[in-house]
């Protein structure tokens, strides 16, 4: 395969480019030289980890997958793994989390697809906006869902595994799916995947495909609101029966589940204790633990020497983004630490677990914290 250089040219293309970063350090700031370096490639930059759109393609009703080419400031990625995308909407930086379904054996090259969320900032704009050309901002890789997960010896190919997909959850699964075919399957791998109707699915063609070819691998799609069944699909939601009939050798399996955050929840009740193991994560937040907490209370800003007031019941990152502060986020449910800043003093309390925390810390995660008492942070 050819190496490609940082602006996605040749290797000479890229020690050209270094050597000219070198001698035009001294003379111009990485802001100006992204500007002008934009106008002739939008993924272009100094040191911004950007990818470009190199082509997009419907992959189902209502989803889009975007292949991307990364510049060399873009990180690696692990098959199962998310990064946080961002793009300007409107005038503003919007950043979510999407979950690769494709990497290129060097990492360069990429393929996110994204389902169009009613009303959704960035998924709108991705579906029917993002154009040939246009530059994304790349994360760092995050997740726990990726083949060493499984791996305990660290082989290629860890024992039999169980993909269990909702929705858009199917997109980290896929990416492991394509790993695990090209790692050359050793042990059983069954997929099911879940979603409202046929047209809704996607990857279907390759995953039948697949299936014909690869004995080991099994794929099950469940419609739930289809008028229609065709020979082996199936309509059930996620329950014990539908897994005994489809798994039967579930005590056997590595279990991976992704998809709204009830469905992962019946998914870890199905499999913890009967399965190997359990890996889930979900797409979309779990309730918040609720808070009869009323009132407001001081956020001291040490940076900006601003003190604002928030209602202590609501959680910090919505709160101080309703004041007007643009703050860093990602994944908004507490996986990916991006919202992440210091906290000087005061009391939080976790959203998801309850834990209180009264000691300071280099890293409170804004999107599923509240604060308890007037807090200083690190912003
Ligand atoms: C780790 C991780 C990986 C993800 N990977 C993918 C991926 O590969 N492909 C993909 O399409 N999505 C993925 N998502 C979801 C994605 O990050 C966004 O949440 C989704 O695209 C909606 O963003 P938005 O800006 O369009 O909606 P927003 O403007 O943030 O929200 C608009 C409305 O939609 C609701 N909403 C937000 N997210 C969802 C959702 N996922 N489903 C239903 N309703 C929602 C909100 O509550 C709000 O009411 C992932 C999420 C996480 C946490
Ligand atoms: S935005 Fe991802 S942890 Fe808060």
């Amino acid at each position: 395969m050819r190496s490609t250089s940082a602006f996605g040219d040749p290797v000479t293309a890229r020690s050209t480019q270094r050597s000219l970063s070198r001698l035009i350090a001294p003379l111009i700031k990485p802001s100006v030289f992204d500007f002008w370096a934009g106008h002739l490639n939008p993924a272009w930059s100094w040191e911004r980890p950007l990818a470009r759109v190199v082509a997009r393609r419907i992959e189902a009703q209502g989803t889009v997958t975007l292949d991307l080419k990364a510049n060399r400031h873009c990180g690696a990625i692990q098959p199962g793994q998310h990064v946080n995308v961002s793009a300007e909407v409107n005038g503003r930086r919007v950043t979510r989390s999407y979950s690769p379904t494709r990497i290129s054996r060097s990492g360069k090259r990429l393929s996110i697809t994204v389902k169009q969320v009613d009303c959704g900032k960035l998924s709108q704009h991705l579906c029917r906006q993002a154009k040939v050309g246009d530059a994304l901002e790349i994360g760092l890789a995050f997740g726990d869902m990726s083949l060493s997960q499984v791996s305990s010896g660290g082989a290629q190919t860890p024992g039999s595994i169980l993909l269990l997909a909702a929705g858009s959850g199917i997109t980290p699964l896929m990416s492991l799916t394509r790993a695990l075919d090209a790692a050359g399957l050793t042990h059983d791998l069954t997929l099911i995947y879940w979603a409202r109707t046929r047209a809704e699915l996607c990857f279907m063609a390759e995953s039948r495909a697949l299936a014909a070819r690869q004995p080991r691998f099994q794929v099950h799609f469940v419609l739930t609101q289809e008028a229609q069944r065709l020979n082996g699909e199936h309509a059930e939601r996620l329950n014990a029966q539908l897994l005994a009939t489809l798994v039967p050798d579930l005590a056997q399996r590595r279990v991976y589940a992704c998809g709204p955050a009830g469905f992962v929840d019946t998914a870890r009740a199905l499999s913890v204790g009967h399965a190997l193991s359990f890996v889930g994560e979900a797409f979309t937040p779990r309730p918040l633990a609720t808070t009869d907490a009323v009132g407001t209370v001081r956020i001291n800003l040490a940076l900006s020497g601003r003190t604002l007031e928030v209602p202590t019941g609501e959680a910090l990152l919505p709160a101080l983004e309703a004041q007007g502060l643009s703050l860093p986020s990602g994944c908004r449910m507490g996986i990916c630490n991006t919202c992440a800043c210091g906290k000087q003093s005061g009391i939080t309390q976790n959203l998801h677990t309850g834990d209180k925390e009264d000691i300071p810390t280099s890293a409170l995660r804004l999107c599923v914290s509240r604060a308890c008492t007037d807090l200083t942070l690190d912003l």
